[in-house]
């Protein structure tokens, strides 16, 4: 047990209350922010005069060579100590003695550990946001190829309208590109320094927290010491952002698997990303897929359990927020893990075009654009939808589709019907006819891309 705070105490802690408060185990993750932020504040200390120049220097470069040391593999992060925050401290005393105990001037671990978290945080927002950029740039290719990929729209799971692979693709890009927009909406909100706040009421040393934000990057220091310590919205917002993501790969990872099923074959996953069953040697199954939707219950699970532990916190800080880092570290590579594998599935995923262009043809995706025709030859609308109703149950009788009727028999259900129907009712027409912005015809669909284009090529 290593313990920088044994002065007002008489007896040694219980070892199992020790473990159980000890956050080493954990918290090493963000040792590079940790140290990172020591450099600044002690930089900070010099400047102002509240330790001499030559002791700040000393200090900030013995740090950067624990960094260095720990990075190399040459200094073990040892769990005899309760958190980072002494481990670093200890090691620095260690090496420079006395001066190595004037780190911790004017700071708390609670912004301390504030300033830790929320550097660690903002790097992951990055790297979540790089990650969905690939997979936008991955979707967006495959959208170019395919848009006159003719495959069936679906309502309830029932076939509905015919659209392409390209606009149905599009409608995930459109999720994830908001997610994009989430990451940068957090980054901007969460960017403000808690360092300087001290334990809850700031310090009455005269720190430069505009001077310390300015070296890590932040917009300026957060303007309330007791939110400083204690804000952890930007979690909450992370972790509800996260989940958004996973609910977005969860819902398509659901459709691969659907179109991946024997009975569809919309879709062939490739043998990299596919795993077979240890007993029946026919198998290749969308593991993958089934994962992320599987794993989007857990990060769900971070974001609940994190608004759950904060709802009842007084001002400032309570201990109750060190349990905010190990379900949101599983939740960031949670994502990022999924993020990335989805990514590669999709990019070697083969789409069996004609498979998809047959599916549209049956199941009377025309039969909208059936009555469209009736209603531009002067039938009110609710008048072609029953005339159309009729023929689908005269169709299902017959075990055809619109296409396969004679005019003669269309006719014979409604006169109004001429041999332009044929077109009218054709999967091309029914597709290329919707070119209002948004819609699957390819017109429309390569304006929609080009924008995208233009997004994607600002990064
Ligand atoms: N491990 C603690 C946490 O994660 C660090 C802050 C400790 N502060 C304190 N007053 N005990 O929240």
């Amino acid at each position: 047990m290593a313990q920088l705070w044994g002065g007002r105490f008489t007896k040694e802690t219980d070892q199992l209350v020790y473990n159980f408060n000890a956050s080493i185990s954990f918290d090493k993750k963000f040792y590079r922010q940790d140290m990172e932020g020591s450099i600044a504040h002690v930089k900070m200390l010099g400047k102002q005069g509240i330790l001499t120049e030559t002791e700040a220097k000393e200090i900030a470069a013995a740090i950067q060579d624990i960094l260095q040391e720990v990075e190399a593999g040459t200094l073990e992060i040892s769990h005899e100590y309760e958190d980072i925050h002494s481990f670093v401290e200890a090691t620095l005393i260690e090496r420079l003695g006395d001066t190595g105990k004037k780190l911790h001037t004017g700071r708390s671990r609670n912004d301390q550990v504030a300033l830790d978290m929320r550097l660690f945080t903002r790097q992951e927002v990055l790297e979540t946001d790089q990650l969905l950029e690939k997979l936008l740039h991955v979707i967006l290719t495959i959208m170019e190829h395919n848009t006159d990929t003719y495959m069936p729209g679906f309502t309830h799971l029932q076939k509905a309208q015919p659209v392409t692979l390209a606009h149905h693709l599009g409608a995930y890009f459109e999720m994830f590109k908001r997610d994009r927009q989430r990451m940068e909406d957090i980054y901007r909100r969460m960017n403000y320094c808690p360092l300087g706040s001290g334990a809850l009421a700031g310090t009455t040393y005269d720190l430069d927290r505009y001077d310390t934000a300015e070296q890590m990057g932040f917009e300026g220091p957060m303007l309330n010491s007791m939110d400083g310590v204690s804000d952890r919205d930007y979690l909450i917002e992370f972790l509800s952002a996260l989940s958004t993501i996973m609910m977005h790969l969860s819902r398509f990872s659901e459709e691969v698997i659907i179109w991946n099923s024997n009975e569809y074959q919309f879709v062939e996953i490739d043998d990299a990303y596919s795993t077979g069953s240890s007993i029946m040697p026919q198998k290749k199954n969308p593991d993958i897929a089934e994962l992320v939707r599987g794993k989007t219950g857990r990060v769900y699970g971070a974001l609940l359990s994190l608004l759950t532990t904060m709802k009842g916190i007084p001002l400032a800080y309570n201990k109750d927020m060190q349990e905010d880092k190990e379900l949101t570290f599983d939740a960031m590579d949670t994502v990022k893990g999924c993020l990335g594998l989805f990514t590669g599935m999709l990019s070697t995923m083969k789409f069996q075009k004609e498979r998809m262009e047959a599916s549209a043809k049956h199941g009377f995706t025309n039969a909208t654009d059936a009555a469209d025709y009736l209603v531009n030859h002067g039938v009110p609308f609710r008048d072609a939808h029953g005339i159309v109703g009729q023929i689908v149950l005269y169709c299902i009788e017959k075990k055809i589709a619109i296409d396969d009727m004679s005019l003669e028999e269309l006719k014979a259900i409604s006169p109004v019907f001429e041999e332009d129907i044929f077109d009218a009712v054709s999967m091309k027409t029914c597709v290329e006819k919707r070119l209002t912005i948004g819609a699957p015809g390819q017109e429309a669909m390569k304006k929609v891309i080009a924008i995208e284009k233009k997004y994607l090529s600002r990064d």
